[in-house]
């Protein structure tokens, strides 16, 4: 059932339509043109209101019948020239052909069950948990919306949103507190060729820095890292000292890789405690991944953790110690017997960019999406003009670390009104 809900006066409303069911169409297009196999009905060219004066109907002779019609008698002429008028015999009311295949079918009604779910491993599938169809939200936006219009989901999850507003042409702003949301979206859009620009998502290792320092939870510093590491994050019903897991089968066995991620220094009984962990999950290996590096009472832990002999020989370390800064500024994956689950960064940026524009690598991708006329369109005032206020609010808050606040706020937002009521107090 859907519900529609308008905050003011001003808003749109389109109206879509489904094409008719089949046994309507059977009834209602019973005729079939011979030469081309169309089907089409007749419908009535009289007028509605006959003679009424005030409805001003034109009154004249057509293929022998004098009537009140429903259209000018220029207008006649030109259907009967395009072959649109019907007169089954001499002295029958002429009628008006209409095709089946141009009928605009039904227009849609309250209750929708004509999408279906998306189920199981088909393509659009993205693995996350609560997608919905783009075919939903493609008709959610055409309903409410116009071509060019900006569409703000501010739970755009796995960016379902993203992609219906490109197949609409319209621009979009996402908004969502999981990081990892943010990975499938960006590599969602990549795989359309579409480069998206990304807020508050750390590029920088001071990015990275004040996130730890901004949320004392460390929850966004975690999810942050494991997506970095292209792995979900692990929190249902608490995570028993796992953060994360790189699984992988070797001759015919599944082996286990714990990760923890660590924003402070790793202390000694944080590696037991990973340790006691991996021996629980009878894990093969544990990956501590850290922003700072352990102390040097935990490397001694760590380095007495001995090592693990891979079925194919090789030996890595029990413990694997990475380092943010590896990955985010040298690009570098930890070193694991298989890199299963694991995914190359998708966009290493050097340490020295400041940028927050983020690009997808592939040229191929960008060629596409500069082929592609949406991609290319000019963007609507309105979106131009929100994206430009918040870019260059981040940007100068990028730039002066000591006043994060104290940019130009996005009005109406909960950080501009407290930042108004501060400086008027
Ligand atoms: C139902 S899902 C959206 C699914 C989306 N329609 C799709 O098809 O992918 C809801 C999303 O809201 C996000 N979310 C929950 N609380 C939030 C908050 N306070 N601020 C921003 N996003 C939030 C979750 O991370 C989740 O991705």
């Amino acid at each position: 059932m859907s519900l529609y809900y308008s905050a003011s006066d001003r808003f749109t409303f389109n109206v879509a339509y489904t094409p008719l069911p089949e046994s309507t169409a059977a009834t209602w297009y019973r005729h079939v043109e011979p030469e081309t196999g169309r089907r089409y009905n007749l419908a009535d060219m009289t007028a509605p209101g006959g003679a009424s004066p005030e409805k001003r109907n034109p009154h004249y002779e057509f293929l022998g019948v004098k009537r009140y019609w429903r259209y000018s008698e220029e207008r006649m002429r030109h259907l009967l020239e395009q072959g649109l008028v019907v007169q089954t015999k001499p002295g029958n009311v002429p009628q008006l052909k209409r095709y089946l295949d141009e009928s605009k079918g039904v227009p849609l009604q309250d209750v929708w069950t004509d999408i279906p779910m998306v189920r199981g491993r088909g393509p659009e599938r993205r693995g996350y948990p609560t997608q919905k169809p783009v075919a939903l939200l493609e008709r959610i936006i055409n309903l409410s919306s116009n071509a060019g219009d900006v569409v703000l989901d501010p739970f755009c999850g796995c960016g379902t949103v993203f992609e219906a507003t490109r197949r609409t042409r319209r621009r979009r702003i996402g908004i969502d507190i999981s990081d990892f949301a943010v990975k499938v979206i960006r590599e969602r859009m990549a795989e359309e060729g579409e480069d998206i620009e990304v807020f508050d998502w750390p590029t920088e290792m001071d990015g990275v820095r004040r996130m730890v320092d901004s949320d004392r939870t460390r929850r966004r510093f975690e999810d942050w890292a494991l997506a970095r590491l292209g792995l979900p994050t692990n929190r249902r019903g608490g995570d028993g000292g796992v953060d994360g897991k790189v699984t992988f089968t070797s001759r015919g066995k599944q082996l286990h890789v714990i990760v923890s991620v660590k924003s402070a220094k790793p202390r000694p009984s944080e590696v037991r405690d990973l340790l006691g962990t991996m021996h629980r999950e009878r894990a093969v290996m544990g990956l501590l991944f850290t922003l700072e590096q352990p102390t040097a009472l935990a490397w001694q832990e760590i380095h007495a953790a001995g090592r693990y002999r891979a079925p194919d020989g090789t030996e890595y370390p029990k413990i694997v110690v990475h380092q943010v800064e590896d990955l985010l500024v040298h690009g570098r994956l930890p070193d694991l017997p298989s890199k299963h689950g694991i995914q190359e960064p998708l966009w290493p940026i050097p340490a020295s960019t400041r940028s927050v524009r983020l690009r997808t690598p592939s040229a191929r991708l960008s060629r596409r999406a500069a082929q592609d006329d949406h991609a290319t369109a000019p963007p609507p005032v309105a979106a131009v003009d929100v994206l430009e206020r918040v870019r260059s609010a981040h940007a100068r808050r990028l730039a002066d670390r000591d006043a994060p606040a104290a940019t130009e706020p996005i009005e109406g937002s909960t950080k501009a009104r407290r930042l108004r009521n501060t400086t008027a107090g």
